[in-house]
C-alpha cells in the first residue's frame, strides 16, 4: 500500500512518508544505506538501479519522493545545505539573467547575491516584496527569477504568494519560495503558484538540531530537473545517505512539532508584547502584524520563529540574552529546543538587522516556562 494517496490528510502522509515495509525484511523503519557504491555489469551497465552515492542512492530517492509528495511538487532534489541548495538552483540560470531578490531573506542567500551572482554572469535587484508595485517595477525584460522568503528571516515579513506568482508568470519569470521558516507542514507554496520551494532541512525538517540538508522541489519537472540533478552530480554538493535518513525520520514527527511550535510561539509573542522592556514584537500571529491577513491565508498555521526588539538598544539586547537560563544563546532554528539570539552580531558587518533584535525558535518546552524565563531576562 502506498502512503501518497491525497485521500489521505497532510498529518498521515507526513507520519508515513516513504515509509513502506521493507519487501526483502519487513522493517517498518526505512533502512540506511551507507553504501557509497553498487554492483553494476561488466561494462558499467546498472543492474539495481543505483551505481554510485553521489549520482544518487538509496535513502536519496526516498527522501526525495517524501518531500515532493508532501509539497505536491512533481520532482525534489536535495542538497548538502540549505545554502548548496540556493547555490545551485541560482548557477543553473542562463547567463544575463536578471533576479528580482526580496530584502529581507536569509542573510547567507543574500551573501550568494552579493558576492558570487556577477560572476556568476547574472545581476539582481533587492526589493521590499510587500510593495506589489515595487516589485513589478524591478522586473525588466530579462528577470528569470522572483526569489522570496515567507516568513523572512529575521523580521518575519510576510509576503503574498499567490498575487507574486502571478506577477512573476506575467512577465515570463519563475517564483521561488523559500519556505524554511514555515515549513511544508504550515505552507505549500506550489498550491499558490511558486514554481520551486526550497528549504534549509537543517531547521524543522530535521528538527532535532543535529543534521544539515537542503532540498528544491520544483512544480514541474519538466524546466529544471535534469539540469540539476547533472549539476548536483558533476559538481558534487549531494547530502550523505545517513543526513537524508535523519531527515526523512524527522519529516515523519514534522506535523506535530510544528502544531506544537506554533502554539508555543503565539503564546511566547503575546507575553512579550504586553512586557514593557519589549519594544516590538515581529510575529505573523499577532493581530497587529501587517502580514498576519496574509499569513491567515497562505498558512495553517504560523510558524514557531518570532524576533522582538528591545527598550534600550543593543547593549540591553545582549544583556537579556546574557541573563537567559533556560534558552539557549545559539544560532540556527527549528529543532526541539529554545534557542534566542542576537541576529546582527551573529549577520556580522553587512548586517541591516536593528541592532536592538532578538531572533527566537521557540521549541517544544512548555510555554510558560520559557515565558518566565524571558521576563526574568528582561526584568534584570
Ligand atoms: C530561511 C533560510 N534559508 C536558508 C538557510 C540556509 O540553510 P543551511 O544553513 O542549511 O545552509 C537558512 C539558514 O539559517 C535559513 O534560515
Amino acid at each position: 500500500m502506498t502512503h501518497k494517496s491525497p485521500a489521505f490528510h497532510l498529518d498521515t502522509r507526513l507520519v508515513r512518508a516513504s515509509s513502506e515495509v521493507d519487501g526483502s525484511t519487513g522493517a517498518i523503519a526505512p533502512p540506511l544505506y551507507l553504501s557509497t557504491t553498487f554492483e553494476h555489469g561488466p561494462e558499467g551497465e546498472s543492474l539495481h538501479g543505483f551505481t554510485y552515492v553521489r549520482h544518487s542512492n538509496p535513502n536519496q530517492v526516498k527522501l526525495e519522493a517524501a518531500l515532493a509528495d508532501i509539497e505536491g511538487g512533481e520532482s525534489c532534489l536535495v542538497y548538502a545545505s540549505g545554502l548548496a541548495a540556493a547555490a545551485s538552483f541560482l548557477q543553473g540560470l542562463s547567463v544575463g539573467g536578471h533576479v528580482v531578490l526580496q530584502r529581507d531573506v536569509y542573510y547567507g542567500v543574500r551573501q550568494i547575491a552579493h558576492r558570487y551572482l556577477a560572476r556568476w554572469g547574472l545581476s539582481f535587484t533587492e526589493v521590499d516584496c510587500r510593495d506589489l508595485d515595487a516589485v513589478a517595477s524591478a522586473m525588466r525584460p530579462e528577470t528569470c527569477l522572483l526569489w522570496v522568503e515567507s516568513p523572512t528571516n529575521p523580521l518575519m515579513h510576510v509576503v503574498d504568494l499567490s498575487a507574486l506568482a502571478d506577477l512573476a508568470h506575467g512577465q515570463g519569470a519563475e517564483l521561488l519560495v523559500d519556505g524554511t521558516f514555515a515549513s511544508p507542514a504550515l505552507q505549500r507554496p506550489l498550491t499558490s503558484g511558486a514554481d520551486v520551494v526550497l528549504h534549509s532541512t537543517t531547521k524543522y525538517l530535521g528538527g532535532h538540531s543535529d543534521v544539515q540538508g537542503g532540498a528544491l522541489i520544483l512544480a514541474s519537472a519538466a524546466r529544471h530537473d535534469e539540469a540539476l540533478r547533472e549539476s548536483r552530480s558533476v559538481l558534487g554538493n549531494v547530502s550523505s545517505p545517513f543526513n537524508d535518513w535523519l531527515i526523512l525520520r524527522g519529516l515523519r514527527t514534522l506535523g506535530c512539532r510544528m502544531e506544537r511550535h506554533a502554539a508555543n510561539a503565539q503564546r511566547v509573542a503575546e507575553g512579550l508584547a504586553a512586557h514593557p522592556g519589549v519594544q516590538e514584537v515581529f510575529y505573523p500571529g499577532l493581530p497587529g502584524h501587517p502580514g498576519h491577513a496574509i499569513a491567515r491565508r497562505q498558512m495553517s498555521a504560523f510558524g514557531g520563529m518570532l524576533s522582538f526588539t528591545v527598550v534600550g538598544g543593543r547593549q540591553a539586547a545582549v544583556a537579556l540574552a546574557s541573563r537567559l537560563r533556560l534558552f539557549s544563546n545559539a544560532t540556527s532554528l527549528g529543532g526541539v529546543e529554545s534557542l534566542l539570539e542576537h541576529r546582527a552580531s551573529m549577520e556580522g558587518p553587512e548586517s541591516t538587522t536593528p541592532a536592538n533584535l532578538l531572533r527566537v525558535s521557540v521549541g517544544l518546552e512548555h510555554p510558560e516556562d520559557l515565558l518566565a524565563d524571558l521576563r526574568q531576562a528582561l526584568d534584570g
